[in-house]
């Protein structure tokens, strides 16, 4: 089944309820991104912001670390409501094993991202552990940025080591997805879509998210 995750990065703070309604009526997945700054160039929203969409959200959230030292914020952002939360293994490294094990403490499922410049089989030896696996198609840390076309390659990689080990758990990718690239992104052994900007900026947005399904 294919799911489509919006990513709030790209709506609108000042109405935000209408875009978590436009996520609770034609959406799967909250997608939340949450940078420090730190870890990327860029800063985000935090707790406050994570537990308002909670209050409102009819589906589940999704929150995508983009922080130094991940382990530190589980817990806070399992209690603000996260059903899912990914990591970058880049910021984890050795720490993965331990940092996917808390995440399965609170009953949490648990994702681990890597950016484009990462090895793919960075990450599979973590493959039998997780619960999706997040490939980012554009360098974490800002919305509106152009797909890169050699995630096609790294979706199928990862897609083709997961069968080899029968594991029926999801790819999620996020970047520059659009109803433009979506059946290619799917084509690979996607099932996950994030999308910011081609949803929250679409003249139509629900269209959009509908197109991105096909
Ligand atoms: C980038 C974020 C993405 C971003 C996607 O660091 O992880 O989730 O918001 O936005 P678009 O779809 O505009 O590339
Ligand atoms: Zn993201």
């Amino acid at each position: 089944m294919i799911q489509i995750a919006p990513s709030i990065l790209s709506a609108d703070f000042l109405h935000l309820s209408e875009d978590v309604d436009l996520v609770n009526r034609h959406a799967d997945l909250f997608h939340l991104d949450i940078m420090d700054g730190s870890f990327v160039p860029n800063i985000s929203f935090g707790f406050p912001v994570v537990e308002a969409i909670a209050r409102e959200a009819r589906r589940p959230l999704d929150v995508h670390l983009m922080i130094v030292d991940p382990g530190k914020y589980i817990e806070r952002f399992a209690q603000a409501g996260a059903a899912m939360i990914s990591f970058h293994y880049e910021a984890a490294l050795d720490e993965s094993d331990s940092i996917i094990d808390l995440i399965h403490s609170f009953g949490v499922k648990a994702g681990i991202v890597i950016n484009p410049d990462c090895p793919v089989e960075k990450i599979f030896p973590y493959l039998d552990k997780v619960d999706f696996v997040l490939l980012m198609s554009v360098f974490a840390g800002f919305g509106g940025q152009k797909f890169i076309p050699e995630s096609l390659e790294r979706i199928r990689s990862v897609r083709k080591e997961l069968d080899r080990r029968g594991r029926r758990i999801p790819i999620e990718v996020d970047g520059g997805i659009s109803p433009d690239n979506a059946r290619s992104v799917i084509g690979a052994g996607a099932e996950i879509l994030v999308a910011g900007s081609s949803v929250f900026k679409a003249a139509d947005p629900a269209a959009a998210i509908a197109a991105m399904r096909l």
